[in-house]
């Protein structure tokens, strides 16, 4: 380690045992959106109102006659109103000033650009929502995205909204039988893929893998498909089924008016992962999610006129639609989208683009910071970041280190860091400072966002102290929350609404400290958290038990450096199948032909037996203990402790 790096992790060390918070600068309080506190009791005493006003800087054909409904755990906001997403996205911003403002700005892996200003938009997203009509997409047809960071996603999304046809946007890192399944479920009219995705200089095979999904997915009618890497790969096209994205827009009319939505016609489905294997598609509806999306956006990353915002997550996640897509363009503001890796020609390319579009709002995951700062500090120190104003998280808890390495290295101690807690469930943040008014703790996402009350329980359903650990529930309703889990109300009420009556689960652990700031601890359910991916144990489980070699497998999440989380699988073979290292290496590749590259484990563990209850049950706490090293749990009711007792010496042994 050099000496700058020993005095700058002095430093680090110095300011964590502090343990001091960080107040916003009085420069930036001074210009922020929002520096008033008590905007946290005018929210508290009048909720309705609150978002009224926000519902308010909307368009809306129709206005609603009653700004919400609850009877619990079913929820509707803004009834009776009539909008349409994209009107407000992109035809609105078209009639100001903001005709001529990038909307998208652009950055191709390979360092190809495109500039997409809300008139441009507005063209594209027309000649595409009649492409989508002349394929026979109407209101209420579900259409699947699975494509790369290209414009052509934001712009599939933004004429889906138009046409009032919900999108269902699969990860491009998913896997085809991923595909499948979330297809069949939402039961998809059309799917809308490229040729390939550019992943490090490689390509990822999106076209091949649509193919292989389509074996069967009766409800596909029709293929898109945007060219992306060109002669690089080779793609079939499927005669009557498969169509070039320009050869459809072709002659495509740049005119089309909007379906009007109902405030609680369905936006979009985005599938998660739950605690079963069956990925649950999350329903988000058009105004309350688009009202909560925009006033956070706005708020909390104190957007101005003429801001360049970047959020590097993929829209194939949830942070993509609601702070890449409609919270930022409902917000007139200029979003940027980036195709590739952070490493990608070099270490330095984040920053690069930093300076290069002089960005102003920077939003990524914890995972990402700890990759910076493994690679050192010498690569952002090569670029102007001076653009930058506010920094934000997502994702994952931030572990301190990480949040002031991000401080003084990114936000060069000058810019306030927003640590967002939210999930796809909740449509938009929930919990995280407002830049010009809170003091920030390191590793805390600090208040619940004003309108917004949340508590930590104990099992019983009380209150814990400060200081102490409970679960995380929501006690009144938002306008983004889901409305339901596609095709699947039951799952909704049981997962979501039965362990606390009237009160919404979240699934993660939680502290308030004597400051009334929250503290998340992570999951407390079987989902694991790899690298800011939500993926379930069981749904590793059940690619590895696919092998034919596999007789039982029980997945955990264990505690990894960078990713936050890794994966470890313990797995007992078939009779007459001896462990090797090259069968580790198959069960890893067999799930990721499964479920994707982002759930290969880390770690596949050989072992005679699981730790099982009388019941048998997998004990995976045990699991959790004996990858993590600690002392093992309560083990009185398992049916054979010495299992366990063996399990953590072999497992000790082989590290
Ligand atoms: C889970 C939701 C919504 C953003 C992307 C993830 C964890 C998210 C934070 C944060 C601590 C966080 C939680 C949550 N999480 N943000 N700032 N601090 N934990 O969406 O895939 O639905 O995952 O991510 O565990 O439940 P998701």
């Amino acid at each position: 380690m050099s000496d700058k790096t020993d005095a700058a992790q002095e430093k680090l060390v110095a300011l964590l045992k502090e343990g001091r918070s960080f107040p916003p600068s009085d420069e930036f309080r001074r210009q922020a959106n929002v520096s008033d506190p008590e905007i946290y009791d005018r929210a508290r005493q009048d909720p309705e109102g609150f978002w009224v006003e926000e519902a308010k800087r909307l368009d809306w054909f129709e206005g609603w006659n009653k700004v919400v409904e609850w009877n619990v755990p079913w929820v509707k906001w803004f009834i009776g109103g009539k909008l349409n997403a994209t009107c407000n996205c992109v035809d609105r911003h078209v009639k100001t000033s903001r005709r001529t403002k990038p909307a998208i700005l652009w950055e191709g892996e390979p360092g190809d650009q495109r500039v997409l200003t809300f008139e441009d938009l507005q063209k594209e997203v027309n000649r595409f929502a009649n492409a989508l009509k002349s394929l026979g997409v109407k209101k209420g047809d579900r259409v699947a995205i699975y494509l790369g960071m290209v414009p052509e996603l934001a712009i599939a999304m933004l004429a889906c909204a138009k046409v009032g046809a919900p999108h269902s946007i699969v990860f491009g890192g998913f896997s085809a039988d991923s595909l499948r399944e979330r297809i069949n479920d939402a039961q998809a009219k059309v799917v809308i893929t490229g040729d390939g995705a550019w992943r490090r200089g490689n390509v990822v095979p999106l076209k091949a893998n649509v193919d292989e999904a389509l074996t069967g997915t009766p409800s596909i009618e029709k293929v898109v498909v945007v060219e992306r890497v060109g002669k690089v790969t080779q793609v079939d096209m499927q005669p009557g089924r498969d169509i070039w994205w320009h050869d459809l827009v072709a002659n495509a009319s740049d005119q089309c008016d909007a379906e009007p939505m109902d405030s609680e016609d369905i936006l979009y489905i985005l599938y998660t992962s739950g605690t079963t294997g069956k990925p649950k598609g999350v329903v988000h509806t058009t105004g309350g999610y688009l009202v909560g999306t925009t006033a956070t956006h706005r708020m909390i990353f104190d957007i101005k006129e003429d801001d360049v915002y970047w959020c590097t997550a993929d829209i194939g996640w949830v942070t993509g639609h609601s702070y890449i897509i409609y919270g930022p363009l409902a917000n007139g503001c200029t979003t940027l989208m980036y195709e590739g890796s952070p490493d990608y020609p070099d270490r330095g390319r984040f920053w690069d683009i930093v300076q290069k579009y002089k960005v102003n709002i920077f939003y990524t995951a914890p995972t990402a910071i700890r990759a910076f700062m493994r690679w050192g500090t010498e690569w952002p120190a090569k670029y102007d970041l001076s653009s930058l104003r506010v920094i934000g998280s997502v994702g994952e808890p931030i572990n301190p280190e990480a949040w002031i390495w991000y401080h003084q290295n990114i936000g060069r101690e000058r810019c306030p860091i927003v640590d967002t807690w939210w999930q796809t469930e909740t449509g938009m943040i929930l919990i995280s400072p407002l830049p010009g008014i809170t003091a920030t703790k390191p590793g805390s996402a600090t208040q619940p966002f004003p309108g917004i009350e949340a508590e930590v329980l104990d099992d019983r359903g009380q209150p814990v102290g400060p200081g102490a650990g409970g679960y995380l529930v929501l006690t009144r309703p938002w306008p983004a929350m889901f409305r339901t889990i596609y095709g699947d109300p039951d799952r909704f009420v049981r997962t979501y609404w039965s362990r606390y009556p009237s009160k919404y689960f979240t699934g993660d652990g939680a502290k308030v400290d004597e400051d009334g700031y929250f503290w998340l601890l992570g999951r407390v359910d079987d989902v694991m958290n790899v690298a800011g991916h939500r993926i379930s144990t069981y749904e590793v489980e059940s690619a590895l038990v696919d092998h034919p070699a596999v007789a039982e497998a029980a997945v955990i999440g264990k505690t990894h450096e960078l990713k936050g989380q890794g994966i470890a699988g313990f797995v007992t073979l078939k009779e007459g199948i001896d462990p090797s290292d090259e069968l580790k290496n198959e069960l890893k590749q067999h799930v990721v032909k499964k479920i994707g590259p982002i759930a290969r484990p880390d770690d596949i563990f050989f072992t005679a037996e699981l730790p099982k209850t009388r019941s048998a049950k997998i004990m995976r706490r045990l699991l959790r203990d004996i990858a993590e090293g600690r002392v093992l749990g309560d083990t009185t009711t398992l049916a054979d402790p010495a299992v366990t007792a063996r399990l953590k010496r072999q497992y000790e042994e082989e590290g």
